[in-house]
């Protein structure tokens, strides 16, 4: 039914009016109690087995969705109702901008992929910190789940190199009283010298500034606390104590680069890596050359993006080793559309894993479909829990 769906309709739209209208229709069915019902009859995730604990927190499995298709925190619960363990909101930045002129996203059909330039399109961060509070602390709805959510942070374009770190502490001292777990977001290719950011010189001390903001208290009632006036649902969980703060990095890094940032999270005792986000390369595409040319510059993601995402996961694994030996969780994203791909980035070190592109060509069962991949792979293989999985094809390799 959805590639009749995707083919006969979205693809024929511009590929940002389709994301508007299927992400307003999850929405509308997240708020519409029998619908609501019957998606989530088909939808919630049964496989219990594929709970894990990472980052302190308890997700219901591995799977979430990537930063950058709920920029606002709009849809969370919709989003939730369709599967995914977790959604990472955001790219969030200290204050509101329109992003680039559009056209500004496109399909690249024939390779499963797709460019984007959208340039940090989003609300800011005080909009989106209040709505994130009152979705944990507003009146009560009779569907709301207690799902975990990320918030990823950015820099405003119009701010200089020179006034990075404090526009990033903006955005963590609204934010973080509000996130299960922070991800500093030093890799879209979208604002100019945002990914010089990733050079270690720079990213310490970033780094360590998001790190002492984070851990401020947020309110006058103190990290976790309802504001005035509100109480928490009953069952709802608080923020953790300490948001746990992760870095998502670029699939360009060269490798010695990759082994910096490791290096780097471990000596700054950071919570984890995300590896990885949208590349700047454009090799070995099937997509007609003259288009890629036309489309021009920006982020592409999905299939092509794979086999260097893995790449840069395996070399941050083989550097920090798994979260027992150091704390350090790594979420795997780029290019997984089976539960086979997912199954391998789990295997290769990572925790949790991600997809942002897989949803736009496989549609709402996806994140279903790869839990019922995952649970499946997990019962043939000889580990007892994912947990015993993570990293298990580096534990082979080395014995
Ligand atoms: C349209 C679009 C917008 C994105 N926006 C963001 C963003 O704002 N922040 C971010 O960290 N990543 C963003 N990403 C990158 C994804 O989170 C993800 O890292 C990347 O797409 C690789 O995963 P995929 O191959 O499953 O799509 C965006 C990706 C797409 C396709």
């Amino acid at each position: 039914m959805y590639p009749f769906l995707f083919h006969s309709v979205f693809a024929r739209m511009d590929p940002e009016r389709a994301h508007g209208l299927a992400f307003a229709a999850i929405r509308g069915a997240a708020a519409a109690p029998g619908v609501r019902s019957a998606v989530r009859l088909t939808a919630a995730p049964r496989h219990p087995e594929l709970r894990v604990r990472a980052l302190g927190i308890d997700f219901p499995g591995p799977f979430g969705l990537a930063a950058g298709f709920d920029k606002n925190a709009v849809g969370i619960d919709g989003l939730t109702m369709l599967g995914f363990d977790f959604v990472e909101v955001g790219t969030v930045t200290a204050r509101p901008q329109a992003g680039n002129e559009p056209t500004r996203l496109f399909r690249l059909i024939p390779d499963r992929a797709l460019v984007n330039r959208m340039g940090f399109n989003n609300d800011g961060s005080a909009a989106v910190a209040a709505r994130l509070a009152r979705r944990r602390y507003g009146r009560r709805t009779p569907y709301r789940p207690n799902a975990v959510v990320g918030v990823n942070i950015g820099k405003n374009k119009s701010v200089p190199e020179s006034g990075a770190v404090q526009d990033y502490v903006t955005a963590t001292e609204r934010l973080a009283g509000h996130a299960d777990y922070l991800v500093v977001n030093v890799s879209s290719p979208n604002t100019p010298g945002l990914r010089d950011l990733q050079a270690v010189r720079h990213l310490r001390p970033l780094l360590a500034a998001v790190r002492a903001a984070a851990d401020l208290p947020h309110s006058p009632e103190g990290r976790g606390a309802a504001p005035a006036g509100t109480a928490a649902r009953p069952g709802a969980p608080g923020p953790p104590a300490r948001v746990p703060l992760l870095v998502k990095i670029a699939p360009d890094l060269a490798d010695e680069d990759v082994d910096e940032v490791a290096d780097l999270a471990l000596e700054l005792g950071l919570d984890g890596i995300i590896a990885t986000n949208t590349t700047v390369a454009r090799d070995g595409l099937t997509t007609a050359a003259d288009r890629v040319a036309a489309i021009g510059a920006g982020g592409l993601s999905g299939a092509p993006l794979r086999d260097r995402a893995l790449d840069v996961l395996r070399r941050l694994h083989a550097r920090v080793g798994g979260p027992d030996e150091h704390g350090i969780v790594l979420v795997g994203a780029g290019g997984i559309e089976t539960a086979e791909h997912a199954w391998e980035r789990i295997l290769a070190g990572a925790t949790l894993v991600q997809g942002y592109s897989g949803f736009v060509y496989e549609g709402p069962l996806w994140p279903r479909r790869i839990h019922r991949g995952l649970a499946e792979l997990l019962a043939a293989s000889p580990y007892a829990t994912l947990a015993d999985a993570v990293g298990a094809d580096a534990r082979k390799a080395s014995t």
